[in-house]
């Protein structure tokens, strides 16, 4: 038998199984179970786990709620889109939005200080990558989830969206300030 004719005998099943492959099948077999128990093992010691707060909510209450903040904590604005940079007091609910295709607003939170963090989308699918943090969580339209946030580093982070929103998903960038 060689590796470029086929076999002669078809019925590779009847073979019996060597020695070596059976052992490497064994090995694969058990560091399979190993990963497994690992993967429910860090689910519940990791603390890697999101948040599973989360709503039903509208485009317009969504809105809504982001507006009376916006409005009351505007510090000033940037980028060429004017978008409104917020600095809610430490403590209070803030939100964020997603949408075709910016973030909104740009918050500026303190360090080692606590937010309930309301996040959503306001059309599409949208991303909520924070680097170099590398928090990642989806973005979904109709659906309001908070994660409360204790930013423990001061710096300017990078807001990306990370799911693929149409032509102008790739300049879906933001950033996020922490004093
Ligand atoms: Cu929003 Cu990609």
């Amino acid at each position: 038998m060689s590796a470029i004719l086929p076999p002669a005998d078809r019925l590779w099943y009847k073979h019996p199984i060597d020695r070596v492959e059976g052992t490497w099948i064994a090995i694969a077999l058990l560091w399979c179970i190993i990963l497994f128990v690992m993967m429910t093992g860090w689910h519940i010691w990791g603390k890697q786990n999101l948040s599973t707060e989360t709503y039903r909510s509208t485009p317009a209450q969504f809105m809504e709620k982001a507006q009376a903040m916006v409005d009351k904590y505007t510090v000033r604005t940037e980028t060429e889109e004017k978008i409104p940079v917020v600095a809610p007091p430490a403590g209070s609910d803030v939100y964020l939005l997603a949408r075709l295709w910016n973030f909104w607003p740009i918050l500026e939170l303190e360090k080692d200080k606590t937010y309930r963090l309301h996040l959503t989308a306001l059309d599409y699918n949208h991303g909520f990558s924070l680097q170099p943090a590398n928090i990642n969580i989806q973005l979904v339209p109709g659906f309001e989830h908070v994660v409360t946030v204790t930013p423990n580093e001061s710096g300017t982070y990078s807001l990306v969206c990370n799911e693929y929103c149409g032509i102008g998903h790739h300049r879906m960038v933001s950033r996020l300030y922490v004093k």
